[in-house]
């Protein structure tokens, strides 16, 4: 049996790419004779011969079926309709017992997309194949012209005259032969003609039609026995009369092949004019699909009226395009040394329908709400200012007048929504965007025009209004995150709120560059295969079911936050293996099994990270800030039993939540033999994989060793980075496009937002405003803790985890500790409810995550459930811990 690397398609492919691909083809096995597929049937697979020998046969493959090809194993078929989005066009049929891959057609084509291989392979195959039926077209032409002179020599002179002045007819109405041969029984001739030539045959009523190569010979036949001129005369007289008889397609063919293109186009669009007005839009179709390819329909009258054509069939968007491209080509036709290749070089003509096309398309602008273009084209039109009379002409535009007021509206902010699509950066749909940008102008002008608070200062409140404003653009899917997060930057450094240094405060941090060297570390882990490899080795030993498979990696990522504390850090690390494992497991990207597995890892290795007192380095941070006695209390250990029900009720709770949201779909059961073979098709290590392991074990250690030595693993993550890429492992292509420096502009500016916020003063208020109306609730532990939770929660939708969890611990302690509740309670509960989802831009560790998958492990949409879930489950683990921590003094 053959290996993926032995087939013509996949033999170039990367040894990693040929392993992922295992992954997704379906093995079949069929018996000698069996049928792949018919002739018509949907195109649903691409198939490849792994032993055993098919052929594909003409028609139903019945007897009489000529056979097209045969396919060994290393060959494949079916790609065919995959590529024409059309049937089968042959019908396959195993001529030995057969083994196939069968690879699916979203695959197949996802494949094509992203690799210029397989597009070159398969060019190469198809090209090929046309050499080969090139080559027996004419074989055939030349056998089929023996035959045809054959029967032409046994004609009489009348006959072979007759066939010679009736070929440009195609098909040969007798009614229009009788005419233009004056005195010829055309309905005899034909008759007979059929009877003796296998070349002529009727077509319906008192028609006939020659065979299209029998028309050629016939055609050449013409030409040599008369002149050019003659020949034109001649396709003329036969072109008037069918215009006269009513035979328009025909006429306009006949015209054209005579060289009178004008009076051709004229005959065809007035046909056609006529036709659209009766409404037989099919007969237009017909009509303008049956030119001859001497005529250009993009240009002059033909464009409008394939453009009136679009409109009548409701599709005015297009006709807008025809119509474009028409005024486009029609001003560069007209441009010098150009101008008699004019179809209709009847300039003034032409500029009158210059000037009707530029009105129809201002008519069709407006309809669609296009204000702006609208506007441009009567401008264009001839109305000479675009302010005054440009308005009064669009009243008598066939728009309502009370409706254009809501369409200019509507307009600007299609036009906003265009130009920004064209940036390239937008993800919003429908209604949302308009609202999203109304409300953030409204925020704007709130907190640029009303006084601040008397306990905030202007700059304060302005930097807070800068980030309110901004969130609807977020939320909403307006502008693309990171862009959302340099105007940030941009308004609170350009409008003076801030010193610049502070506005990019957070570019300047360790943290930054850890996350940028974890980056890069895991760009390079996943393209030397590496990554695949420990997927395999990890599908191999655990069950490929959901639980055991997220429950391993919720485990793996416990393992690993204690000794890695930077849980963004961490996350991106880890993203890389979602899409590589959903791949491995036969899901597609973003379905609800490639969602349970990202979300597995965003809750073992983001999440849960409290759980340890180096799980994060905000939990470093909030001990660090405990009271002496505190803090000596809360050692590792201490911590991890304290934080355990609490972390234990959040884990369940999310996690039962989880699988019955996304209730993912059952993995595709990898036999062990698939991945034995994957394994093989990867090989043994490779150079660049021995070098990225040794990097990642030293980065490990690094990251471990970090804390007791008061080493920053940041330093560690950006140096393996550096090595990584002048030991060429992390190529120069790897690190401009595999690292997601998008992500890095927004983790940068979030950790801005802190800096700014400090040094305004905005934090301090913010906590302190809501810690008021806390106070009161102290005498119910319980309530108070839920109290404080959801304090936390709507502190983070401003402030981000690292620096509200901080905040609240700060303001809260000092109110709380008299009453006997030890301050690492509320450092806890300030850990755990200020690091929320709920809205993507809320976590950087969610956003690494989501990004690091290169946005193929889930949507934002399909996780909101289990965010919420998730905030649930805190203030229930709050709740469930309150007995707990009595017992363990913690709490009165
Ligand atoms: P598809 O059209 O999907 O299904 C029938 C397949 O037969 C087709 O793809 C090709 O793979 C194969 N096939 C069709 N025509 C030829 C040909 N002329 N020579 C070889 N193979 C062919």
């Amino acid at each position: 049996m053959i290996e993926l690397g032995s087939t013509i398609l996949f033999a170039g492919l990367p040894a990693v790419e040929q392993a992922r691909l295992l992954a997704e083809l379906q093995e079949l096995s069929l018996p000698a004779g069996a049928v792949v597929f018919h002739k018509g049937d949907p195109g649903d697979a691409l198939y490849i011969v792994r032993s055993g020998l098919a052929e594909s046969r003409t028609g139903a493959g019945g007897p009489g079926a000529a056979i097209l090809g045969f396919f060994e194993p290393g060959n494949n078929f079916g790609e065919m309709a995959l590529l024409n989005d059309e049937p089968r066009s042959a019908t396959v049929i195993a001529l030995t017992d057969v083994e196939l891959w069968m690879l699916p057609r979203a695959r197949f084509e996802r494949l094509v997309r992203e690799t210029p291989g397989v597009s070159l392979a398969l060019a190469r195959l198809l090209s090929d194949r046309l050499r080969a039926s090139a080559q027996r077209v004419s074989r055939m032409h030349r056998e089929f012209d023996l035959a045809a002179e054959e029967k032409y020599a046994a004609l009489s002179p009348d006959q072979q005259r007759f066939l010679r002045r009736t070929a440009p007819l195609d098909p040969v109405p007798v009614e229009l032969a009788a005419r233009a041969l004056d005195g010829v029984d055309a309905g005899h001739v034909l008759q007979e003609l059929a009877s003796q030539v296998p070349f002529v045959s009727p077509d319906g009523h008192a028609v006939y039609r020659y065979h299209s190569l029998f028309r050629e010979l016939l055609l050449d036949k013409l030409r040599a026995e008369l002149s050019e001129g003659e020949r034109q005369t001649w396709l003329s007289e036969l072109g008037e009369t069918a215009g006269a008889m009513g035979e328009i397609g025909l006429a306009v063919c006949l015209l054209a092949e005579a060289g009178r293109v004008t009076e051709a186009v004229h005959l065809a669009v007035s046909r056609g004019k006529a036709l659209l007005e009766a409404g037989r839009l099919d007969e237009v179709d017909t009509l303008l699909s049956t030119l001859p390819s001497t005529i250009d329909t993009a240009l002059g009258s033909l464009a409008d009226l394939r453009a009136e054509l679009l409109v009548a069939r409701g599709h005015p968007a297009d006709a807008v395009e025809v119509l474009e491209e028409a005024m486009h080509r029609d001003s560069a036709v007209d441009g010098p040394g150009n101008g008699d290749g004019a179809m209709e070089s009847d300039s003034a003509a032409e500029g009158g329908g210059r000037l009707l096309r530029a009105r129809r398309l201002a008519e069709l602008s407006f309809q669609l709400g296009r204000t702006r273009e609208g506007r441009r084209w009567l401008r264009e039109a001839g109305a000479s200012d675009a302010g005054g009379d440009a308005i009064d002409d669009v009243a008598t535009l066939p728009v309502a007048p009370s409706a254009f007021s809501g369409l200019m509206t509507l307009a600007s902010l299609s036009g906003l929504r265009r130009a920004s699509t064209a940036a390239g950066a937008l993800g919003g749909r429908g209604v949302s965007r308009p609202l999203g940008i109304t409300l953030s102008v409204l925020f704007l002008f709130f907190f640029l025009l009303a006084p601040p608070p008397p306990t905030l200062s202007l700059p304060a409140f302005r930097a807070l209004g800068v980030l309110v404003a901004a969130l609807p653009l977020v939320v909403f899917s307006v502008l693309a995150d990171h862009l959302v997060a340099l105007l940030m930057l941009v308004a609170w450094a350009g409008l003076g709120l801030v010193p610049v240094r502070t506005a990019l405060a957070g570019f300047a941090t360790s943290g930054w560059f850890l996350v940028l060297g974890v980056l890069g570390v895991g760009v390079a882990l996943a393209r030397t295969g590496l990554l695949y490899r420990l997927v395999l080795a990890l599908i191999e030993r655990v069950p490929a079911r959901h639980v055991p498979l997220t429950l391993t990696l919720v485990a793996a990522g416990l393992i690993f936050s204690p000794v890695m504390p930077n849980a963004t850090g961490r996350t991106a690390l880890a993203a890389p293996l979602v899409p590589e494992l959903a791949g491995a497991l036969g899901y597609t990207p973003r379905s609800r099994g490639s969602a349970v597995l990202g979300m597995a890892v965003l809750l073992g290795f983001g999440q849960l990270c409290s759980l340890f007192l180096t799980g994060s380095s905000s939990g470093l941070l909030v001990h660090s800030l405990l009271p002496v006695a505190s803090r000596a209390r809360f050692g590792w250990g201490y911590w991890f039993v304290a934080a355990l029900p609490l972390h234990v009720v959040m884990f369940a709770l999310t996690y039962v939540v989880m699988l019955l949201a996304l209730r993912p779909e059952a993995a595709s059961m990898r036999s062990r033999e698939t991945v034995r073979a994957q394994r093989r098709i990867l090989g043994p290590m490779t150079r660049a994989e021995y070098i990225a392991t040794a990097i990642l074990v030293l980065l490990l250690i690094a990251f471990v060793l970090g804390p007791p030595l008061k080493l920053d693993p940041a330093w560690a993550a950006v140096l393996a980075m550096v090595v990584l890429g002048a030991a060429n492992v992390l190529d120069a292509n790897g690190f401009k496009s595999g690292i997601n420096w998008a992500f890095l502009i927004f983790f940068g500016a979030m950790l801005s937002l802190g800096d700014v916020f400090r040094t305004l003063g905005v934090d301090a208020w913010l906590a302190g405003a809501a810690a008021a109306p806390l106070t009161p609730l102290v005498k119910s532990p319980t309530l108070f803790l839920i109290a404080v939770g959801v304090m936390g929660y709507v502190l983070n939708l401003v402030v981000r985890w690292q620096a509200a969890c901080v905040l609240m611990t700060l303001v809260l302690v000092p109110v709380t500790s008299p009453l006997g509740i030890e301050p690492w309670v509320i450092g806890i509960t300030a850990l755990v409810t200020t690091n929320m989802w709920f809205l993507p831009y809320q976590s950087t560790i969610y956003q690494a995550l989501y990004y690091g998958t290169e946005e193929r492990a889930f949507t934002h949409k399909q996780v909101q459930p289990i965010a919420l879930a998730y905030g649930v489950a805190c203030l229930v683990g709050l709740a469930v811990s309150v007995p707990f921590w009595r017992a363990m003094g913690l709490m009165p």
